[in-house]
């Protein structure tokens, strides 16, 4: 276990960048040595903020002044500098989608076990209070047999040109999703819509399927409303997580089939089963106040401190981009259901 300070070099300068470097500059033991941006402007304005930060326009320029390094920059350019990163000896913190296949997030974590070095992604939810609550409810049972999550994240928000609203925002989704389910889903089918620009999704509804559990997700950034909800159906209880709210409702509710003991020969052509509603109280679990991106940067330290294995490594990464290139596949065959590699069944079956 070293106790250096891990220098950091921050690729990517743009929105999100800044956000990255505030959370890591509060994580104690973490320094940000280098901002780095092909625009320059966009560093040295990042720079008031991180004084004894150095400045550059490409990675190579400050490597040898960190020990670490985290890549926000656009996801065409994520294999590439982590890529540099891995191969000068670097630890890398890449933001979502690790990479824009899964070939590439398999190679860039075979490099990075080859180089000893930490390689982790930008699953910054995983680190989120409410959604660590749920991972646990889930595993304990408390919410019974899982019958299926439902995820809508949508806003009237950024309109990116390099990737479409299902690489932007399903990462988010679909990480959560294969948190709480313990892996990837055997299939995908998606349904995607492009208004604003050619090629580019603007909305789209992913149905995963996790065994029996269905994940049904919906994603859009031409909305007007801000939502981030996700809801997890239980035959114990139900579990609704607004991250705009920042609130999970546990709700001790639920439809219980009970059977019908039918003493009458009569009887027999009525339903064997009775539904019954049971409505009991809902809970609002206190939350920590932990802010998901500093846990997320301050995980990135511990693990390059003690080589633990990060919470989302490459094989956490290459689980969800699997499934972003079976929804891209789906889309594109009209919304075939596309069963992810690992599973027995051929690709592409509608
Ligand atoms: N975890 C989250 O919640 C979250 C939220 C928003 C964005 N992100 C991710 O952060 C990344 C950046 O998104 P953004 O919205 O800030 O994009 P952006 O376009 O605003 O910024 C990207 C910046 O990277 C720079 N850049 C690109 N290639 C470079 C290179 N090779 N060397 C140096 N600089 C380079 C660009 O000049 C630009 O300033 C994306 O991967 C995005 O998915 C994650």
């Amino acid at each position: 276990v070293s106790e250096q300070p891990v220098r950091l070099a921050l690729v990517g300068c743009g929105y999100w960048g800044p956000k990255v470097a505030r959370a890591a500059a509060s994580v104690p033991g973490v320094t940000v040595a280098a901002l780095v941006d092909r625009q320059e402007d966009l560093a040295r304005r990042l720079q008031v903020a991180h004084p004894a930060a150095l400045v550059a326009t490409s990675l190579d320029q400050v490597l040898d002044s960190v020990d670490a390094v985290v890549v926000a920059t656009n996801p065409a350019t994520h294999t590439e500098v982590a890529g540099e990163a891995i191969a000068a000896g670097k630890h890398v913190l890449v933001e979502k989608p690790l990479a824009l296949s899964s070939a590439d997030c398999r190679s860039l974590g075979q490099q990075a076990d080859a180089a000893g070095v930490v390689l982790m992604a930008g699953h910054t939810f995983l680190f989120s209070p409410a959604v660590q609550l749920i991972h646990g409810m889930i595993t304990a049972g408390d919410l019974g047999e899982i019958y299926y999550v439902d995820s809508q994240r949508l806003n009237l928000g950024k309109v990116r040109q390099d990737v479409d609203a299902i690489w932007n925002f399903a990462p988010h989704d679909v990480s959560i999703t294969n948190h709480w389910m313990g892996g990837a889903p055997a299939t995908v089918a998606c349904h995607a819509y492009e208004y604003l620009q050619e090629g580019i999704a603007d909305v789209a509804t992913m149905n995963l399927e996790y065994g029996g559990v269905a994940a049904l997700i919906q994603i859009s950034w031409l909305s007007p409303s801000k939502v981030r909800r996700m809801t997890v159906v239980g035959s114990e209880k139900m579990v609704v997580y607004d991250d705009v709210a920042d609130t999970v409702l546990v709700h001790d509710a639920g439809i219980d089939r009970q059977r019908v003991d039918r003493s009458f020969a009569d009887f027999n052509s009525f339903a064997e089963f009775r539904l019954i509603h049971r409505l009991g109280d809902v809970h609002m679990p206190r939350l920590a106040g932990t802010e998901p991106l500093v846990a997320q940067c301050s995980h990135f330290a511990e693990c390059i401190r003690t080589g633990a294995r990060p919470v989302a490594g490459a094989q956490e990464a290459i689980e969800v981009v699997s499934v972003l290139e079976a929804a891209t596949a789906s889309h594109q065959a009209g919304g075939a259901r596309v069963d992810l590699p690992g599973s027995s069944r051929p690709a592409l079956t509608q």
